[in-house]
């Protein structure tokens, strides 16, 4: 299985710093491309790769840390997705009022998934604050809790356990639809960090 992450920025680092700490290999893109990634891969024990933004969207799992308004120009040298599964961990923000975006109701995931025809799209990584998201998923004996959901269980399954791989906790909140008033920005569990008790 390989694992690429778009975006480089607080959530992009954030995920850098957990699959080099927990050794899971990741490819990682950005932008403004591979030569402005050396800090972060200096800082991966060997764990991350800078490539080209188009590399990087060939693999097996892709993991969008872009803000959502860039989702669409992120993607766009994608080749086909073929079920490959992509993971949202954008959040639809209304600036400077940093308030939920107007999606006229819509799940903001099934917004990302019209960019990706094709992907398997698994809601994940988006409701901690990054500088939570970066620290160590262990605090005594608690683990902490990274949510989740998509409307295809196989790919849940595979999120799940990459979840699990990064050392944190994977609670599985089903479909995209269940999750709406749950992991969406603006909901309950985006902003808080919850452990799970050994
Ligand atoms: N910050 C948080 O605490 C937090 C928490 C939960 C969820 N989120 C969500 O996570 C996402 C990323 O937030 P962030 O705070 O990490 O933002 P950020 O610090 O501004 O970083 C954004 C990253 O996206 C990259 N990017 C932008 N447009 C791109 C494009 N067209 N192609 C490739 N890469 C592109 C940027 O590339 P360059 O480096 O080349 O400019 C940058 O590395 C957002 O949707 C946000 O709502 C953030």
């Amino acid at each position: 299985m390989t694992y690429s992450i778009i975006g480089s920025g607080a959530i992009g680092g954030a995920l850098a710093k957990r699959f080099a700490e927990a050794g899971v290999d990741a490819l990682i893109a950005n932008s403004r491309g591979p030569e402005t990634l050396s800090e972060i891969v200096g800082a991966s024990n060997g764990r991350l790769q800078a490539v080209p933004l188009d590399e990087a969207l060939g693999a097996d799992v892709v993991i969008l840390a872009v803000p959502f308004d860039a989702v669409s120009e992120a993607v766009k040298g994608a080749k086909e997705w073929n079920g490959r599964v992509v993971v949202d961990a954008t959040n639809a923000i209304k600036f400077p009022e940093f308030k939920p975006a107007d999606l006229q109701g819509r799940a903001s995931t099934d917004i990302v998934a019209e960019a990706v025809p094709g992907a398997r799209v698994v809601k994940a990584f988006n409701t901690l604050p990054a500088a939570v998201l970066a620290s160590d998923p262990r605090e005594g004996k608690s683990t902490r809790v990274v949510f989740l959901s998509g409307n295809d269980p196989d790919a849940r399954r595979v999120i799940s356990s990459l979840i699990f791989s990064l050392k944190f906790a994977p609670v599985d909140l089903g479909s995209i639809a269940q999750s709406l008033h749950l992991q969406q920005f603006g909901s309950p569990l985006v902003g808080p960090s919850f452990l799970k008790q050994a």
